[in-house]
């Protein structure tokens, strides 16, 4: 039941339409018997100011951003977070009492619950992320923030790497691609950040070698749950993570910001997700 009086939130993307998020926050929302509505939201890059500036004038408690909005957003909102200013980017946005945006960044810490909860005796000493695009940067945040000792980021274009591994400072260090075969020498976690491997896209070919059997493997993307590089590192007996989780992690802050509960994190979220994805 959606009343006069229910709380409304949404996705800003663009498009938006392949957006798990609504089933997941509606999803919720019937479990916790909450008068709401989160809706997808199809906004051209060009009017992206221009919606979430109305968003306040129509009574919305705030959005999530999607692919291409959350480096624009950043640029848009009126407050940050310190998450938010570490990443560069905003995926999620609270309206405050005096209808200013508050933008934050969930992301770090969808990565990172999603990591404790599946592999909770993981140990910190090295981590290899590949990739050092904007998911990659909410990656980093997380995995300094945890306490990582040395975190290796290996990218196709080098420089980006460089980039991204000075941000962040003395635990991280940039790799070049071809080294990274070698680079997993003692890691015990992999995390993959590119879009290699997604849907549409390549596949992420490298070879798994020299990652020790009891080191954790990581992959973001979840279209398909079993990406080439999680069946790779199954079939050698290495431990697997799949993305799947980190979508639903990441969407609790906002969820609780909005609605004014915790949501509930079981394997029901997972499944429905995950029914939605196959169809
Ligand atoms: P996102 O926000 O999802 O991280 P992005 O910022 O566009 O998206 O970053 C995409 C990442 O996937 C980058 O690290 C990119 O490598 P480059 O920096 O060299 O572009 C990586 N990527 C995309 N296609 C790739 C490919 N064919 N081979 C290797 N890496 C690729």
């Amino acid at each position: 039941m959606i009343s006069g009086k229910a709380i409304l939130a949404g996705v800003l993307g663009w498009p938006v339409k392949h957006s798990l998020s609504p089933t997941l926050h509606n999803h919720w929302l019937r479990q916790l018997g909450i008068d709401g509505a989160y809706v997808p939201m199809a906004v051209d890059p060009a009017n992206l100011e221009s919606v979430l500036r109305a968003l306040p004038r129509m009574g919305f408690a705030g959005c999530n951003l999607t692919i291409p909005h959350k480096e624009r957003a950043f640029e848009i909102v009126d407050t940050r977070s310190e998450i938010a200013e570490r990443i560069g980017a905003v995926n999620t946005i609270i309206i405050q009492k005096d209808g200013s945006l508050h933008g934050t960044n969930t992301d770090a810490q969808g990565f990172m619950n999603n990591i404790i909860k599946k592999a909770p005796t993981l140990n910190k000493k090295k981590v290899v992320v590949l990739g050092a695009g904007g998911a990659a940067l909410a990656v980093c945040a997380a995995l300094q923030d945890a306490g990582f000792e040395e975190i290796v980021i290996i990218n196709r274009t080098y420089e980006k790497a460089e980039i991204v591994a000075r941000k962040f400072g003395a635990a991280l260090r940039a790799a070049q691609w071809e080294a990274g075969e070698a680079e997993m020498e003692q890691a015990s976690l992999l995390v993959n950040t590119t879009s290699l491997g997604m849907d549409g896209q390549e596949p992420l070919m490298l070879p798994l070698s020299h990652l020790p059997l009891d080191a954790v493997v990581n992959d973001i993307v979840y279209a398909p749950l079993m990406t080439d590089l999680l069946k790779q590192a199954k079939a050698k007996g290495n431990p697997i993570v799949t993305g799947i989780g980190m979508l639903i992690e990441q969407a609790v802050p906002g969820f609780e910001a909005w609605f004014g509960k915790p949501p509930p994190v079981t394997a029901s979220e997972e499944a429905l997700l995950l029914k939605q994805l196959r169809q």
